[in-house]
């Protein structure tokens, strides 16, 4: 049996601000039981839903040094869906309303985060043979590893992997303040380390630190090798390129299933489809104020709003597109200039636009399941988890050809009768604009070819079985069994 050690700051079922808790929340439940043991570490924070924390179940508690500070380290524990979580408690810094929010804080909580995640495990009794950490909130724990956890016969010979799940956050800060929350020599601040110019960098660290890199899409293995990905640390991922690999993200198959959803009003699957889905369109039209009309093209969009997603893009063109016979459904929360526009088209365009500018499960899965079409334009994308979602929902992606998009959707093509959506590869809002028209007139004029690409695109397989095998293969290799 191997043991590993997930460590991270959101997961679902008990916190989730994207898709990184996703991952993390699905991912364990799919490796072979026979042959691993994986548990998860997470912070337990206080905006954690009741019925989970009154659950959890007190282990231990002990003081920890980092740096000059010394702090409480509290550990709970909970298996849920036949996984071990353990949650480290210090609600001074789990306190909050929020996960993540003022930067500078952040980065003192989560260097606290990484050493407790360590240090609680003779604690705990479980020692892993991996430790597997993910993006710059847990970059630290392979430094830590290498540092002063090394000593010790229990950490001597532990592994560790680091997964990028999005580059464009690395933990910077001025070197003096990394070296005094972290509490690490200046050793570690050069610049094949945690250095960049004179600012301290906890992902670079742990980039260099980790065993094995792994990013969430094989695109986004490539491109961040390059200058324009890179975020600044595209040399280092050069350096560590035979280390360095893309495992696609995969998606709860149980979760995301328009067969036994209990979030959306009517169940459908590959074969009902045709019947059945419609009604969600139907109903969610009623919901949102939409004129209620089963053969309008609706698109959704549910996303962070952020520059990552490509939102510019619709800025640009967004009236063209609802001056279309078009409806479109945004949820999503995040930067105030895109929540405004948003705000301000759905009331420009009425009946046909609805921006729903806050974070709901329910809505999300409704409107996976109700639209024909799902928009993705993303500047940047290391895998997306939405594309998934739809494909499983039968809602067609019209994506931009880049990271995840571009591994997880195949290009309609009209001729061959092949593909599961539709993409577009330039950075430019008309080209977006013509590949939404393109997608619009197959759908009104070809809507048998359109049914097609639903059975296709229902019929593709995101389930975790074939990434999850490319992880244990991973862990296996790099444990030399
Ligand atoms: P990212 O992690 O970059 O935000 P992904 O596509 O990987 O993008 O994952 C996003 C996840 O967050 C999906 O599960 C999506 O449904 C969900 N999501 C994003 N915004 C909202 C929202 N406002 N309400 C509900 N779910 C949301
Ligand atoms: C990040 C990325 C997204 C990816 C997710 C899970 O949030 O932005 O593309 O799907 O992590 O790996």
């Amino acid at each position: 049996m191997k043991n590993i050690l997930f460590v991270a700051s959101e997961a679902v079922p008990f916190i989730k601000t994207g898709g990184l808790a996703d991952v993390v929340g699905s991912l364990p439940k799919c490796f072979d039981k026979e042959q691993f043991d994986v548990r998860v570490i997470l912070p337990k924070y206080l905006s954690m839903p009741w019925h989970f924390t009154e659950r959890l179940e007190f282990l231990s508690y002990f003081y920890m040094d980092i740096g000059y500070r010394n702090k409480y380290v509290g550990v709970f524990k909970l298996v849920h869906d036949g996984i071990t979580f353990y949650f480290i408690d210090n609600e001074a810094y789990f306190g909050g309303p929020k996960p993540y929010g003022d930067l500078k804080y952040d980065l003192e909580k989560f260097a606290y985060f990484s050493r407790a995640a360590l240090s609680v495990l003779p604690v705990i009794g479980f020692k892993p043979d991996i430790v597997h950490c993910h993006d710059w909130q847990t970059a630290l724990v392979p430094i830590y590893m290498k540092d002063s956890f090394r000593g010790g016969e229990f950490y001597r010979d532990m592994k560790s992997v680091l997964t990028i799940h999005n580059l464009k956050f690395q933990g910077v800060w001025d070197t003096k303040t990394i070296q005094e929350y972290t509490g690490l020599s200046d050793y570690y601040f050069t610049i094949d380390k945690m250095r960049v110019k004179d600012d301290g960098n906890m992902l670079k660290g742990g980039i260099a630190y980790a065993d094995f890199v792994t990013t969430v899409s094989e695109t986004y293995a490539e491109e961040i090798k390059t200058e324009f990905y890179g975020e600044g640390l595209d040399g280092l991922m050069r350096a560590r390129s035979n280390n360095l690999c893309g495992i696609v993200n995969g998606i709860d198959y149980n979760e995301y299933n328009p067969e036994t959803d209990y979030r959306i009003p009517f169940k459908y699957n590959a074969r009902s489809f045709r019947k059945e889905k419609v009604k969600n369109k139907r109903d969610l039209q009623q919901q949102l104020g939409l004129e209620v009309n089963d053969n309008k093209f609706m698109i959704g969009l549910v996303s962070r709003l952020t520059d990552q997603k490509g939102l510019d893009l619709i800025a640009c063109v967004m009236d063209e597109i609802c001056s279309d016979d078009v409806q479109f459904v945004i949820l999503g929360t995040g930067e105030e200039k895109y929540e405004n526009m948003f705000r301000y088209y759905d009331w420009k365009y009425g009946n046909r636009v609805a921006a729903c500018i806050y974070y709901s499960e329910d809505l999300s899965h409704k409107i996976y399941a109700a639209c024909d079409a799902f928009l993705m334009p993303s500047l940047f994308e290391p895998c997306g988890l939405s594309q998934l979602m739809s494909l499983r929902y039968g809602t067609i992606p019209i994506v931009r050809e880049t990271g995840g998009l571009k591994d997880t959707v195949q290009p309609y093509n009209e001729f061959e009768s092949t593909g599961t959506g539709f993409s577009f590869t330039s950075y430019n809002a008309h080209e977006m604009l013509n590949t939404i028209r393109y997608a619009k007139y197959i759908y009104y004029d070809k809507r048998r070819e359109w049914n097609k690409l639903v059975d296709r695109a229902m019929a593709a397989d995101f389930s975790w079985n074939v990434s999850a095998r490319k992880y244990e293969n991973l862990y296996n290799w790099l444990l030399g069994w």
